[in-house]
């Protein structure tokens, strides 16, 4: 053992290890991971190369703790081929027989392909507000799909509402979730969860440094937002925090100060102070996404476009936080104009599914509090028969997939508790009709009946939610499994299989029937469902 090695001990041990997709994810991905100390000569090994990791370090700002990550990009791959990686250091105390896994390259050219998605994972970790032991089997489950690749649409780990101790939950999360994404790449965006006082500016430290992201060549704004190109799907991952009129991020409700750990020099925040993004980026997220989606529909090896994001514009829960007028102000007009086909988001623990939308019904909504008519923008369902096969080139479908694993399940929805079960017999009589919640306006802190207790409001109007299509009130907790068929000719017709398999029986307690649950391995199929659309690389 080398003096060196003696020296920084076994601080360098490889955990969390993940893969994201690199700038083509045809020909790379990076290998990220974490370690309990510095790690020296940082390294991922891959046929006979040597990577070199970067190290990227970050002091937490309210404990004080230092956490050692490192990002290896490793590029020159060849297209759908399988490869097999190991990565150490030379303080690793598995240096003998170092942590190694296998990966497979995304195909080239328009391709089958399977991916996955869901948001809300936590930890298993029950120590942690919102862990729950379920997000173990949830990253089993996405496993035993084998997918490409996994979309976490935010709401990582909860961390922020861990404040004292966040990287001990990161790093649970972390080293729970290495069961699959040391196999394929899990893809992130931010979510309300992710924002975290005094850890940068919008207090995604955690989250950005944990993470490589794709560039978006959008200066000062990496990491929060990107695109990435598989087959012929343009995925774009957005951050619905610099859109969103709801108050959901970092917050001290009081009665008692934050203090952060003397060691960071930071002040106590105070009771009633949040950390609310809305416009941070100045426009700049908006503009680039209308870039994006311009480029995407204007290139004839694209055929679909994929959003995720955490926060719903179309969401029926009545426990959780219900629909937000930012998004439909600010993107949908763009879904529109682009076309896009799917729209993946999180935050409301739960699976719903809309019609196909297209445009906005206006002056739909109702203030609760007064019962005055407000414009909410409702999104138009272009159908509301329940066939099962959508023309998503007529509309955009949206899924609330904020099934993953966190205790604070909430299949629970407004009015109407049937689910429907539409296919092939058309959608159930809406009696009464469906209702969703949807914030129209800022919901910051406000003083509390208790002194120097602060609290957020909930949603702000209400509308009946017509676009909605199917709602899971069995339980809270399943994964969506999406099947690309890129068709077989020019100017032919492309679809996309979505599975949506659901954990019955892991709601701590299921709203609808009192039943108390426990965590299950058991995934089942909930519902199938097809879109489709035709293949942009027809005509001259
Ligand atoms: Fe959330």
């Amino acid at each position: 053992m080398s003096r060196r090695q003696v020296l920084a001990g076994a601080g360098g041990t490889p955990e969390q290890i993940h893969l994201t997709w690199g700038e083509s994810p045809t020909t790379g991905v990076v290998v990220s991971w974490a370690s309990p100390g510095p790690a020296v000569r940082p390294r991922v090994r891959i046929g006979q190369r040597v990577i070199a990791a970067k190290p990227r370090p970050y002091t937490d700002g309210i404990n004080g703790e230092t956490v050692w990550t490192y990002h290896a990009r490793v590029g020159g791959l060849r297209p759908g081929a399988t490869y097999a990686y190991l990565v150490t250091a030379d303080n690793d105390s598995n240096a003998a027989d170092p942590f190694s896994a296998i990966f497979r390259t995304a195909p080239h050219g328009r391709a089958p392909f399977r991916f996955t998605s869901f948001g809300d994972l936590a930890t298993p970790n029950a120590d942690w507000v919102l862990s729950y032991g379920q997000s173990a089997y949830a990253v089993e489950a996405v496993e035993s799909f084998q997918p490409l690749f996994h979309l976490l649409n935010g709401d990582l780990c909860y961390a922020n509402l861990n404040p004292a101790v966040q990287p001990e939950v990161w790093r649970d999360f972390g080293r729970n979730n290495q069961a699959s994404a040391a196999n394929r790449p899990w893809m992130p965006c931010p979510g309300n969860h992710e924002v975290e006082f005094y850890n940068g500016p919008q207090g995604f430290t955690s989250y950005l440094t944990r993470y490589t992201l794709p560039e978006n060549r959008v200066p000062g704004f990496g990491g929060r937002w990107y695109s990435f190109r598989v087959g012929s799907v343009l995925f774009v991952s957005l951050d619905a925090d610099d859109v969103v009129y709801q108050d959901a991020g970092a917050f001290v409700a009081g009665p008692a100060a934050l203090t952060p750990a003397a060691s960071t020099g930071h002040p106590p925040i105070e009771p009633g102070t949040s950390l609310y993004l809305r416009g941070y980026s100045g426009g700049a997220q908006t503009a680039w996404l209308e870039r994006t989606l311009a480029a995407g529909r204007g290139d004839r090896s694209v055929d679909w476009i994929i959003i995720q994001m955490h926060h719903c514009a179309a969401s029926s829960s009545a426990t959780g936080n219900g629909s937000d007028l930012g998004i439909r102000e600010q993107w949908l007009p763009l879904f529109d104009r682009y076309q896009v086909d799917l729209v993946l988001t999180g935050h409301d623990h739960d699976y719903e599914r809309s019609f196909p939308v297209r445009g906005a019904d206006a002056d739909a909504g109702h203030e609760v509090a007064t019962g005055a008519v407000v414009n909410t923008l409702r999104p138009h369902p272009v159908t509301t028969t329940d066939s099962g096969v959508f023309d998503t080139s007529q509309g955009t479908v949206h899924l609330i997939l904020g099934c993953g694993g966190t205790d604070g399940n909430l299949d629970d929805y407004g009015t109407d508790a049937a689910g429907g079960s539409p296919f092939p017999g058309g959608s159930p009589p809406r009696t009464p009709p469906r209702k969703a919640k949807v914030f129209t306006r800022t919901d910051r802190p406000a003083r509390a009946a208790t002194p120097d207790v602060y609290g957020r409001a909930a949603a702000d109007a209400v509308e009946d939610a017509i676009w909605s299509a199917r709602r899971d009130t069995s339980t809270g907790y399943g994964v969506a499994v999406f099947d690309v068929n890129p068709g077989t000719e020019a100017g032919g017709r492309t679809s996309i299989t979505v599975t949506q398999y659901h954990a019955v029986g892991a709601d701590p307690v299921n709203p609808a029937t009192g039943d108390k649950g426990a965590p299950t391995p058991d995934y089942t199929e909930f519902e199938t469902f097809t879109v489709t659309r035709p293949r942009s690389d027809g005509g001259p």
